[in-house]
């Protein structure tokens, strides 16, 4: 599509009470600010970000998560001391707004992570010079009120500028704006500063404009797509709205979710196959999950699990690569490869490599830290570890071994051995009755 996206993403953010830049702030794992360049990257090729606050750090975590597209996309730094404000954002280059390379622009607000391509789509359909997103609120404070008359946007007047009779409005600004570059040419060098937050509004655009007999066409929008983040608050209305899309998807996949309203998942999680999920489960980050059932209470993080049983109450910690594996109640595994393995039951497994038919006894720790650097636990195919066993790492153990329960191992075993550290058993007999000073009667 011939259209051009600006994103304002330079604001600093204040009531979010955070060090961090408000477009960063996350929502199921991912900055809220990509969510709206994924979206953009659809209908174009032409993306302008501009930033400002704590500019150096967005630019280059954007360039990181979008480093196959940066060809399609800008920054541009706005000059925020001489011209703040959603205004002051595209004012003050050298070229007004900015050298785009369509005249159909979409301007939207950077801190939006809800808004999809088919909403966007919507508001670029009408043939009008200015296209406004618009939604009506039962609570629209903090949104700029829209005054409409016969159909047509005339004014935008900002809550903080509002008297109570315009605060009454439900009709309120959602933030996306479809506009013709030569309205921005004509309409941003005539923006003012005289208003409650001495900010040059861009909103002002739309007075300005329809007093010139501009038409300016509404589109009325879903308030769950549109929500602004401007408070952390805010930010968890916008996750859970997020979460509900994210386990539908899931859902309509083929992923069966028990009680899908408490289960966690983050925008990049894949499922394939047939897939399980009980309550309470939570997967994050670049996890992916293959005919697998996830019982209740398990934490996944960053980890491929396939054909594989895991928990319930398990943690499995990034960089896990799991098949065909069996993991049981309160055990940990870490960067650790189990390739046909049974850990039934409390236990820790870090940065190891466990083979098919090997079997983790209850208790079972890999003592993988000395204090001062990591070590790997190899064990081999058909290894019986049994129950509150110590591997003290680096360990290479090799197949067909039996541990005997209870051993402290810190040599490599060889295949076929029989590996046991423990003392003797002594019974001593009557020794109860000494102890207590009791007589056997
Ligand atoms: C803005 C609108 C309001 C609308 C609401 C929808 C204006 C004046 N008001 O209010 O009518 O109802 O969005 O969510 O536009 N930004 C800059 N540079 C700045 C200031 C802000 O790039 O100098 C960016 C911010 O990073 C943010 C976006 O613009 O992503 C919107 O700014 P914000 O302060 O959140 O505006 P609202 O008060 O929400
Ligand atoms: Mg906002």
């Amino acid at each position: 599509m011939s259209v051009s996206v600006i994103i304002l993403a330079a604001g600093a953010g204040t009531r979010m009470k955070s060090p961090l830049p408000k477009v960063l702030h996350k929502i199921c794992g991912k900055e809220m600010l990509f969510f709206s360049i994924k979206e953009a990257l659809k209908i174009s090729d032409d993306i302008h970000i501009v930033v400002f606050h704590q500019y150096d750090k967005i630019i280059q975590t954007t360039q990181k998560a979008f480093e196959d597209c940066l060809d399609k996309i800008n920054f541009h730094l706005q000059n925020y001391d001489c011209y703040p404000g959603t205004g002051g954002a595209l004012m003050g280059a050298s070229q007004t707004p900015f050298p785009t390379k369509y005249d159909k622009i979409l301007i939207l607000n950077g801190d939006m992570p809800l808004i999809t391509q088919e909403e966007l789509e919507k508001i670029l359909l009408p043939i009008s010079p200015i296209t406004l997103s618009v939604f009506t609120l039962e609570n629209p404070s903090g949104y700029g009120r829209v005054i409409v008359e016969n159909q047509k946007v005339q004014k935008i007047i900002e809550e903080k500028d509002a008297c109570e009779s315009i605060k009454t409005i439900s009709t309120a600004n959602a933030g996306v704006y479809a506009i013709h570059k030569s309205i921005l040419e004509t309409y941003l060098p005539k923006l003012h500063n005289d208003n409650a937050q001495k900010e040059f509004y861009l909103t002002d655009i739309i007075d300005l404009a329809s007093k010139d007999k501009i038409d300016i066409t509404p589109v009325f929008v879903d308030e769950k797509s549109f929500l602004g983040i401007n408070s952390k608050l805010h930010l968890s209305q916008a996750e859970d709205v997020m979460l509900e899309r994210l386990r539908n998807q899931a859902i309509n996949q083929g992923v069966t979710i028990h009680l899908p309203h408490t289960v966690y998942l983050e925008a990049d999680v894949v499922f394939e196959g047939q897939c399980h999920i009980q309550p309470g489960v939570c997967i994050s980050g670049k996890s992916k999950i293959v005919n697998s059932v996830i019982k209740s209470h398990t934490v996944i993080e960053d980890s491929l699990i396939e054909n594989s049983d895991i928990g319930p109450m398990a943690h499995i910690r990034p960089g896990c690569q799991i098949f065909n594996t069996h993991i049981g109640n309160f055990v940990e595994v870490k960067a650790s490869k189990l390739t046909g393995v049974k850990a039934g039951h409390l236990s820790y497994l870090g940065d190891c490599q466990i083979d098919k038919g090997s079997n983790i006894g209850a208790g079972v720790i890999t003592c993988n830290y000395d204090g001062k650097k990591k070590h790997k636990t190899i064990i081999g195919e058909n290894v019986f570890v049994g129950s509150d066993t110590q591997l003290i790492a680096p360990l290479n153990i090799q197949s067909n071994v039996l541990i005997a329960s209870g051993t402290t191992m810190t040599k490599d075993a060889k295949e076929g051995d029989l590996v046991v550290s423990r003392i003797k058993q002594e019974n001593k007999s009557g020794g109860f009755y000494r102890f207590f000073n009791l007589f056997k009667k």
